[in-house]
């Protein structure tokens, strides 16, 4: 076996596995993918979502960022305070700034890579399957150093590297942005898409494979916002997005929307000057 095999064996499975297709029970995946369409947002022209009724924004304004304390609790015990650092989720990035090509490649490292040896990633994975793709969407070229294409990377964990798997022309730019229900521009040049790979993801543990898959999306991202605070001193901000058309977005990025929707967008990018964070 040459070397490249070898490595291939190791590290890689091919890029459809068959054996998938017989081990998995096509119940629970029909059952889960009947559920996440349910969960997906989909985008008509002219129908941009509408806002909430008056009564649940009243119900809304009362709840957001409150706290439901137990009615009843046996004790109290006052631990000691800390300087919080301060953190939130931008809405509006630097569009101007240029990622240098060592920032971007120490973020998506320090993120989502796994260590060659024990092939663990920063973030745990039940059974080890690690069914979550992590793609890098770029939506500005100029303002990523060493990208030539805006369009869709798939982020390879163990050769820190990416492959192009989609190309957005100049003209597809507006599909992009429709299905985002964005009139105007993008809040940052780049984020991730977090697709998950179905079959890999309810294989083994069926209906909860899917239950796992979210959670993991929930420790990636969370995982990001932290490496981007520790390694740009808070410069640089995340923002988790739920506000897309899942199935249009999942298609222009040249995936299967039953196979490997994306479920989860971060922008992220460098913070406004004097944002009020
Ligand atoms: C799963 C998830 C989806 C989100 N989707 C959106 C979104 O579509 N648009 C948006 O502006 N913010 C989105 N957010 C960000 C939240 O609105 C934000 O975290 C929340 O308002 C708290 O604000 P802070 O993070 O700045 O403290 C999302 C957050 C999560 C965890």
């Amino acid at each position: 076996m040459s070397k490249e095999e070898r490595i291939m064996n190791e590290y890689y499975t091919s890029d459809w596995d068959i054996q998938a297709d017989y081990l998995l029970d096509y119940d629970v995946f029909d059952k889960v993918a009947r559920f996440h369409q349910s969960t997906t947002f989909t985008y008509k022209k002219n129908q941009i979502p509408k806002g909430v009724r008056q009564d649940l924004y009243t119900w809304l304004l009362e709840n957001e960022r409150k706290l439901s304390l137990p009615k009843n609790y046996i004790s109290k015990v006052k631990l000691n305070d800390f300087k919080l650092e301060q953190r939130n989720s931008p809405l509006n990035f630097d569009n101007q700034y240029i990622i240098p090509f060592k920032l971007l490649s120490e973020i998506l490292h320090r993120s989502f890579g796994a260590d060659k040896k024990s092939k663990s990633r920063s973030f745990p994975s039940a059974g080890a399957l690690y069914p979550i793709i992590v793609l890098v969407l770029v939506f500005d070229k100029s303002k990523i150093d060493g990208i030539v294409d805006n369009g869709v990377y798939f982020y390879n964990v163990y050769e820190n590297s990416l492959l192009q798997i989609q190309k957005w022309e100049k003209n597809d730019m507006e599909k992009i942005a429709n299905a985002f229900y964005l009139n105007e521009g993008f809040p940052s040049p780049i984020a991730i898409g977090y697709s998950i790979d179905m079959r890999k993801s309810l294989l083994k543990y069926r209906t909860k494979g899917y239950r796992h898959a979210l959670i993991e999306i929930g420790l990636m991202a969370q995982r990001l916002r932290e490496v981007l605070i520790s390694i740009t001193n808070n410069t640089f901000g995340e923002r988790c997005w739920s506000g897309f058309s899942d199935n249009s977005l999942t298609y222009y990025s040249g995936l299967n929307v039953r196979h490997s929707p994306i479920t989860l967008v971060q922008w992220f990018g460098k913070r406004m000057e004097n944002h009020d964070i």
